[in-house]
């Protein structure tokens, strides 16, 4: 990946100490060694301080004050910095110069805010997979994180100018669905129901009962413990192996019918898929996350692949027999539990599809990079299909690389009592239920605050911040973390919240339409060629400055690490530098004409930088609210 952009005055200083260190210290120099540049500890002293001299005059054996002074001595920062100078056992310190930052806002001010699109050759195709809905069932608040986080890495990628796939592996093949297929058209036929006044709830319904008529077979659960497989497996295998004879009958039919197309069954599953989807879109369009028709790739789309390819993975010994069933042993990869492939019956599983996935991502798509937003319980399950794909070779990409294959975990949403979310009575609560309540709660916030609003922008403002605030409160935790949901927490404007950052950007907007309509300022003058320039004087000013000038390296960060959370931080921290900038220096009363302008294209600047923070998160600016 890139390097941060240039105009960065921190990426410059840490650049130009690590060539002073080559200087000062030629071949002494430890290979790996580090500039240690960070926010100076003390105002004082500077903007930002080195504390490299220390651990390397240890390793020297020298003084790390005159190390430090080398260091120095080596220094050609004239251009970004007032004469280091160097403090306690060694410290060296930095002031950027007005003009420096200046210049290097100016080379963020511009329509791409300092993120150029990659090179051929550093473009990625990123193929995310995400939200991950099953027939006949709706989406529940696990869900909300599969999907919006997925989305939010989307975006991020795209926003770097990558290429991006996203892959909604809809869980609509197996026995289970041949099941809820069988149940539904028996009842249809025998009269009990209409297939084209079903809604998913009903469906659901049907699917538990259909369930409920299923014991688990002791057989099914002796393999999982055989072939010490995770939690999904042993899901899976419990739903897959029936005591019930009729029920298993019935829907192992059901099963034959649909792989052969038979197109009885075929009807009624398609309705059955319809009614599922077009709910999981609902749902998605309202969460602003980009999942529609042409991102899904449901696990029957793979159903024809997956004998082909098993018997590939047998003719090439990937795939071997035990005990009559086929595994891809992955001892040689590091992971003592092989990744099962076949069942002795003849069944393929979810693990065989998704190393078909893989291989249709890399292969057909020309993913280069796959990630899986996925909850953190399928963590065995992605090691073993992307070690078993690898064995295969089905992760080779066309230039001889591997495709990067990262599984971006998440933790459980957790009650206000610290046991995963449920409903009262226990069950999964439901994604569309609680967007309808965060936006209900919005709406009496957001009239408390603001009473002028119209009913009617009232509540398209409380659709936004609700499920902005939602949306939030999931991407700003640390993704591996389980994290409690709390309606309070989230609507409130103050902390790391949704509103707090959409309030930030929406108090930029309202300064510029009043420098515009109130002060009669010809704000079109901050865009374009003989725009006035920066000129930081406070402190303030430059933490705002610094703020700003880190945004396209955290946005690469964040990307690259899967962490929308990084980006989320990020945008807290710079709102929060606004605001402090806003109440210590005034804008439209400035002293001199120079330093209006200089504050108005701040205060723009921080706006075009929430706005696309934001866009990058997959949260609605708002003009007011
Ligand atoms: N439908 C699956 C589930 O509910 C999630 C799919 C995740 N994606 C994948 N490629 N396996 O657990």
């Amino acid at each position: 990946m890139t390097t941060a952009a240039p105009a960065d005055p921190i990426a410059l200083l840490d650049e130009r100490l690590l060539d002073a260190l080559q200087r000062a210290l030629g071949a002494d120099l430890p290979e790996g060694a580090q500039t240690l540049l960070s926010p100076s500890r003390n105002p004082e002293f500077g903007d930002f301080q080195s504390n490299c001299a220390m651990p390397l005059a240890k390793r020297l054996g020298t003084k790390p004050r005159d190390l430090a002074q080398k260091v120095v001595d080596a220094l050609e920062v004239d251009d970004i910095s007032e004469a280091p100078t160097i403090a306690g056992p060694g410290f060296i310190n930095f002031r950027l110069k007005s003009d420096a930052l200046g210049a290097a806002l100016d080379g963020l001010d511009s329509p791409v805010l300092g993120i150029d699109p990659p090179t051929d050759a550093e473009r990625e195709t990123l193929v995310v997979d995400l939200c991950g809905v099953n027939l006949a069932k709706q989406m529940h608040v696990g869900h909300l994180r599969a999907t919006v986080i997925g989305d939010a890495l989307a975006r991020l990628w795209s926003r770097l100018g990558h290429t991006v796939h996203r892959q909604n592996h809809f869980g609509d093949w197996g026995l289970p669905i041949a099941m809820v297929t069988a149940a539904v058209k028996r009842r249809s036929e025998a009269g009990e129901l209409k297939i084209a006044d079903l809604g998913l709830a009903d469906l659901e319904v049907i699917y538990r009962e259909s369930q409920a008529l299923c014991a688990a077979d002791e057989r099914g659960l002796k393999a999982v413990e055989r072939f010490g497989l995770g939690p999904k497996a042993r899901a899976e295998l419990e739903e897959q192996v029936f005591g019930a004879r009729e029920e298993m009958a019935r829907a192992k039919e059901a099963l034959v019918a649909l792989q052969a197309h038979d197109p009885e069954y075929v009807r009624v599953w398609e309705a059955i898929s319809r009614i599922t989807l077009d709910s999981c879109f609902e749902v998605c369009a309202r969460l602003q996350a980009d999942v529609t028709e042409a991102a899904t790739a449901g696990e029957s789309t793979y159903a024809e692949e997956l004998a082909p390819m098993v018997q590939d993975l047998v003719d090439r010994g990937v795939a071997v027999e035990d005990d009559g069933a086929l595994i891809i042993d992955l001892k040689d990869q590091g992971i003592k539990e092989p990744v099962l492939i076949r069942k002795r019956d003849g069944g393929f599983l979810y693990a065989t599809t998704d190393v078909a996935g893989i291989r249709r991502r890399v292969q057909t798509l020309g993913g280069t990079r796959l990630v899986y937003a996925v909850d953190a319980r399928q963590g065995l399950h992605f090691k073993q299909v992307f070690a078993g794909a690898r064995k295969a070779g089905y992760a080779a990409l066309p230039d001889g690389r591997e495709a990067v294959m990262q599984h971006a975990m998440f933790g459980t949403v957790l009650g206000e009592d610290g046991t995963p979310f449920k409903t009262r009575s226990g069950d999964n609560v439901r994604l569309s239920d609680l967007l309808d309540e965060a936006v209900a709660r919005a709406e009496r916030v957001v009239e408390e605050k603001n009473p002028q609003l119209s009913p009617g922008e009232r509540r398209e403002v409380a659709e936004a911040v609700g499920i902005g605030a939602i949306k939030y409160a999931d991407l700003s935790s640390d993704r591996i973390k389980d994290y409690v949901f709390s309606f309070d927490r989230m609507l409130a404007f103050e902390g790391n919240t949704g509103p707090y950052l959409q309030y930030a950007l929406v108090r930029v907007r309202s300064i510029l339409r009043k420098a515009r309509d109130e002060s009669g300022i010809d704000v079109d003058r901050l865009e374009g060629g003989g725009r006035p320039s920066f000129a930081i004087a406070s402190s303030e000013e430059k933490t705002l400055a610094l703020e700003l000038l880190k945004y396209p390296s955290v946005v690469r960060g964040a990307a690259e690490a899967c962490e929308p959370h990084r980006l989320c931080v990020y945008l807290f921290e710079l709102s929060t530098a606004f605001n402090s900038f806003f109440s210590a220096c005034p804008v439209l009363k400035a002293d001199d004409e120079a330093t209006r302008w200089s504050r108005l294209r701040l205060v723009r600047l921080t706006g075009r930088v929430l706005a696309d923070g934001l866009e990058s998160l997959g949260i609605r600016a708002l003009e007011r609210m």
